[in-house]
């Protein structure tokens, strides 16, 4: 846990806006996951957060990765870059998953000598994976309920249970080994149930794909979702771990031949960032007191557009009556308001400092440039 001392004195050193990324945190979540979810492997799913210094901390703990792009690729193979060409190839194949069920030709040609696993939920994908990555295994990304979701995905990806069996052996008579199934629950997951249906759903279509004669499915992919614990109201992950277990054990008990693989990406990374930013300016609009800050929603807080996800401000000074004020980011666009329900000390003025817990996720991800505003300086701190 960074503390507040901390915080100051990082920016005394490097100045703001900062994203400062604890990896102890990262450690311990990623040994949470582990501890809670015994028969998981755990794939960190590299777009939540593709700092290369994140990505090497969970590879040196063990872990695997889901990837999305050449890019997610590379910062994953830096780290076993120096192996040997045959151990490389063998670690890709058992460690990486490509979970983006549509991918360029270009992209799977780039991958097809490392044979990698990649999603599939729809014919046309079939058609390219055979002509562009023939050697490469695959897995049919369901359709499941994102009900309840923070970030919903299900009307993007995935096929439903009537096309699945199909699709399978289509890939099949297409002459692709199909290794097992996936599915997504959607991001942030309160609703424990989209689960629970989602890891029945698969043991049925595992069921009736073995009675159609196919036995060579060994691979089930509950994916991400697993709730970072913003506020109060997230359950802890225990007692989904717990749901998850007690499923996973009674439709798809130990030594049934199916290795049970997960993609915790916010999970891992949300609790393990902090953004600490300065006050610009003070403005009272319609009744309104109004902070700027030097990081907004093009920025570090991009996760409020593209997450969905709302962060809270604490401030170093905590003196004096407090009040429910907007927070703006620094740009010239109307869009740029982080918060307006933050309650904040009435007395802050230019050059304090705030800072946002739990921003990990999402967020100097999908940070930019806009408005000449480079992206807040990452810090790591126990390395
Ligand atoms: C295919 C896939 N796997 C894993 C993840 C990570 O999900 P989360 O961050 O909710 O754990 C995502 C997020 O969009 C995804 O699309």
């Amino acid at each position: 846990m960074i503390t507040e001392e901390t915080l100051q004195e990082l920016v005394e050193t490097h100045g703001t806006p900062l994203f400062v990324i604890d990896h102890d945190e990262l450690r311990n979540n990623y040994s949470i996951f582990k501890k809670n979810l015994p028969r998981v492997q755990a794939y960190y799913a590299v777009k939540a957060n593709p700092e290369p210094l994140i990505v090497k901390t969970l590879f040196e703990e063990g872990a695997s990765f889901d990837i999305s792009s050449i890019a997610e690729f590379e910062t994953v193979y830096e780290n076993i870059k120096d192996l040997p060409e045959q151990e490389q190839h063998d670690w890709l194949w058992k460690n990486v998953i490509y979970a983006n069920p549509i991918k360029a030709d270009d992209t799977l040609k780039k991958l097809n000598k490392y044979k990698p696993l990649l999603t599939f939920d729809n014919r046309e994908e079939i058609r390219k994976i055979k002509e562009c990555a023939p050697d490469s295994g695959v897995a049919l990304r369901l359709r499941v309920s994102n009900a309840g979701a923070m970030v919903e995905l299900s009307s993007k990806f995935g096929a439903s249970h009537d096309e699945a069996l199909e699709l399978i052996f289509e890939a099949i008579d297409a002459g692709l080994i199909v290794e097992g199934l996936s599915f997504h629950v959607g991001s942030q997951t309160t609703n424990f149930e989209n689960y629970m249906q989602a890891i029945n759903l698969a043991a049925l279509i595992f069921k009736e794909v073995k009675e159609r004669g196919y036995d060579k499915m060994d691979l089930l992919d509950i994916g991400g979702g697993f709730p970072a614990p913003y506020d109060e109201s997230v359950k802890p992950f225990s007692e989904l771990a717990k749901r998850i277990n007690t499923e996973l054990d009674r439709l798809f008990p130990v030594g049934c031949g199916v290795d049970i693989v997960a993609e915790p990406g916010r999970f891992i990374v949300a609790t393990a960032a902090t953004a600490v930013s300065k006050i610009i300016g003070k403005a009272v609009r319609h009744g309104k007191l109004c902070y700027y800050i030097d990081d907004g929603v093009y920025h570090t807080f991009s996760g409020v557009i593209f997450d969905h996800c709302q962060y809270h401000f604490e401030p170093f000074k905590k003196d004096g009556p407090t009040e429910i004020c907007t927070v703006f980011g620094p740009t010239c666009d109307g869009l740029d308001v982080i918060s307006m329900t933050e309650e904040l000390p009435s007395i802050l003025e230019r050059g304090d400092l705030l800072y946002s817990k739990n921003i990990g996720a999402y967020s100097g991800a999908t940070s930019t440039y806009f408005n000449g505003f480079p992206p807040a300086k990452v810090i790591h701190v126990n390395l």
